[in-house]
């Protein structure tokens, strides 16, 4: 796991559009998976631009989302396709037979659950993953207690979770209390994950994801067992790391 700390969450969404601009000018066929939530809105804005800009193009890229919603439709504002569209695909030129997102309204949430794992497995598995990560630690949707070797299936949602995203639910539709997540051992198969985290909430969800052992309890936690993981923290997210640099080892070690 490489930790990086920048001064600003401006910063942070800065290093993660460059790493996704090179991913994409690398291998313009890229498999991105991308994530929804207020921490990566500014790294959408960013690639926005450089599409404008011609930078980048997504015409040969494939996208999986990490999660959507049970009972929301594509339409529905607080859905996460809807958010994809409003932040990127209706800005960009990623057709869309290549963009993926589980269907909360599918009849039969396992098998939907099933198709979309592989989905990405015939598309020859994500190159490049990007997370968010939830104030209890959630991946995905992943909550606490989830199985590391997990597929993509329909999870409960935590209580803490509804009520952290309640505010995207503001037509005074209840928050939904299911979602069809990708399951921790697909996020796991992605060849490089980036996480990005920003301001004082997620301090200690990032501190228990890179400290401690890696336990179900703490879902980001499995991301230590991955080859290729970039934590990327501005100083608000990353200071309950600050003082505890060594690794866990060490500081457990008695006083000479
Ligand atoms: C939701 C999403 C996660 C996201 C998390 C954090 O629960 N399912 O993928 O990482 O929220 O969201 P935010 O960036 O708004 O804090």
């Amino acid at each position: 796991m490489e930790v990086i700390v920048r001064a600003s969450a401006d910063a942070v969404a800065d290093y993660v559009h460059d790493r996704i601009v090179e991913q994409l000018r690398g291998v313009p066929s890229s498999v991105l998976g991308l994530p929804t939530g207020g921490t990566p809105v500014p790294v959408y804005a960013r690639l926005v631009e450089s599409y404008r800009t011609g930078v980048i193009s997504f015409k040969q890229a494939t996208t999986f989302n990490l999660d959507e919603y049970i009972g929301l439709g594509s339409e529905h504002p607080a859905s996460y396709a809807a958010y994809m569209r409003h932040h990127l695909f209706d800005h960009v030129d990623c057709p869309a037979r290549r963009r993926h997102i589980p269907d909360g309204l599918a009849s039969d949430v396992d098998a939907e659950a099933a198709a979309y794992d592989r989905a990405i497995a015939n598309a020859g598995g994500m190159g490049l993953l990007l997370l968010g990560l939830g104030e209890n630690a959630h991946i995905g949707f992943n909550e606490p207690g989830s199985d590391f070797a997990s597929r993509t299936r329909p999870v409960d949602l935590a209580a803490s979770t509804m009520a952290a995203n309640a505010r995207y639910f503001t037509d005074g539709t209840r928050p939904p209390t299911r979602a069809l997540s990708m399951g921790i051992g697909t996020i796991l198969e992605a060849r490089s994950i980036i996480v990005m985290a920003t301001g004082p909430r997620k301090a200690e969800a990032v501190r228990r994801m890179v400290r401690e052992a890696p336990t179900n309890e703490v879902p980001g936690s499995a991301l230590q067992l991955s080859r290729d993981v970039t934590v990327v923290l501005d100083h608000a997210a990353s200071s309950k790391l600050e003082r505890h640099l060594r690794p866990p080892c060490q500081q457990q070690q008695a006083p000479q």
